[in-house]
């Protein structure tokens, strides 16, 4: 049993994509444990893309992640980081498997609707950046 980030990016929330999303997490079988609409300044979205500083596609992400209201979510259950990144599917949407989020929604890599954590160490270090370091299941 572990837990992950999941967060429906400014591109999936002004599409009303908040909903599809959370039901194909719920249908797979895992557990809602926390979520939250927000925007994100840019320190924590500076934070939060740590790893991709000096990327040449890192100032786009940041105003990206900053352009609208986001919907950030814990999700538990059973390989959550890796059953979520496979709900979720690959980064770039035209090389996503069909029936993914990122193949059935998006077309852009810049605009790909919903971020998932990569390991157990990422998840842990998303969800008390967002939620805080007091959020225990
Ligand atoms: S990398 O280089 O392999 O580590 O990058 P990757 O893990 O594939 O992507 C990291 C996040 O950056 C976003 N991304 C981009 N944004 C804008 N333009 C370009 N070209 C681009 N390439 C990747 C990608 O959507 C990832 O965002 P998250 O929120 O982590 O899914």
């Amino acid at each position: 049993m572990n837990r992950t980030f999941v967060m429906v990016k400014p591109d999936g929330v002004a599409r009303n994509l908040i909903g599809v999303i959370m039901t194909r997490f719920e249908r797979k079988g895992l557990k809602l444990t926390n979520a939250k609409m927000m925007n994100i300044d840019r320190e924590l979205a500076e934070k939060h893309y740590i790893e991709h500083v000096g990327k040449p596609f890192f100032e786009e992400l940041i105003d990206f992640i900053m352009s609208g209201p986001v919907f950030a979510m814990v999700w538990e259950g059973q390989d959550a980081v890796k059953n979520a990144r496979s709900l979720i599917g690959r980064t770039n949407p035209s090389e996503a498997a069909p029936g993914t989020i990122r193949a059935d929604y998006a077309l852009d890599v810049s605009s790909n609707i919903v971020h998932g954590s990569d390991s157990d160490e990422s998840a842990e270090r998303e969800i008390t950046n967002f939620f805080g370091k007091s959020f225990e299941l």
